[in-house]
């Protein structure tokens, strides 16, 4: 088996001027968020889930910004964005496709809606197409089990479904315009 050396330390992060935690941002933090931890780290995931809903991503400047503000090293930041699935280093499409695999959903035929969405917007799991439209994931247990199979639209769930059901969901996102910028 051989290493895969990921570049870390040579890699270039790419920055923009104006920061991603504003004044303003850090203000309302400073005021709402961090009374409520015992340690600043505590507030890590919620502002990280503020930024992941903004941008459609963490990027790296924000992780360092997001470190700079809590006292943390870059590194903790990175762990933790890297750690769970609902963050990404990449944008995001408009559409993001949550499809449950969890046991139940497995058992009420997932893999059946997963290789027709993968196979209609070519696409694989955590990639988003080229156009920035859509995103597809795959998710573990949504609470839903009962309306096995379930999938999130955008955060909305939509239970029992069927190949006909997801056609229309993806037509239904695909007519509507669309509302971010890709680079
Ligand atoms: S297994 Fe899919 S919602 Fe529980």
């Amino acid at each position: 088996m051989a290493w895969i050396a990921k570049p870390s330390g040579t890699q270039r992060i790419e920055r923009r001027v104006e920061p991603y935690l504003t004044s303003a941002l850090k203000a309302k933090w400073s005021s709402e968020l961090l009374p409520k931890y015992a340690t600043k780290h505590g507030a890590l995931m919620p502002i990280l889930h503020e930024i992941q809903h903004e941008h459609r991503c963490i990027p790296y400047q924000a992780m360092l910004e997001i470190a700079a503000f809590l006292g943390l090293t870059p590194a903790d930041v990175l762990d933790t964005v890297t750690f769970y699935d609902e963050f990404t280093t990449n944008k995001m499409g408009d559409c993001v496709i949550g499809v449950c695999q969890s046991v139940v959903c497995e058992a009420c035929g997932h893999k059946k809606l997963l290789d027709h969405i993968r196979h209609r917007l070519e696409l694989e799991p955590r990639e988003t197409t080229d156009d920035g439209r859509f995103t597809l994931l795959t998710m573990e247990c949504l609470g839903s089990c009962d309306t096995a199979p379930v999938a999130l639209f955008n955060d909305v769930l939509h239970e029992q479904l069927t190949i006909e059901k997801v056609d229309q969901l993806i037509d239904s996102a695909k007519a509507a315009p669309a509302t971010r910028h890709h680079t």
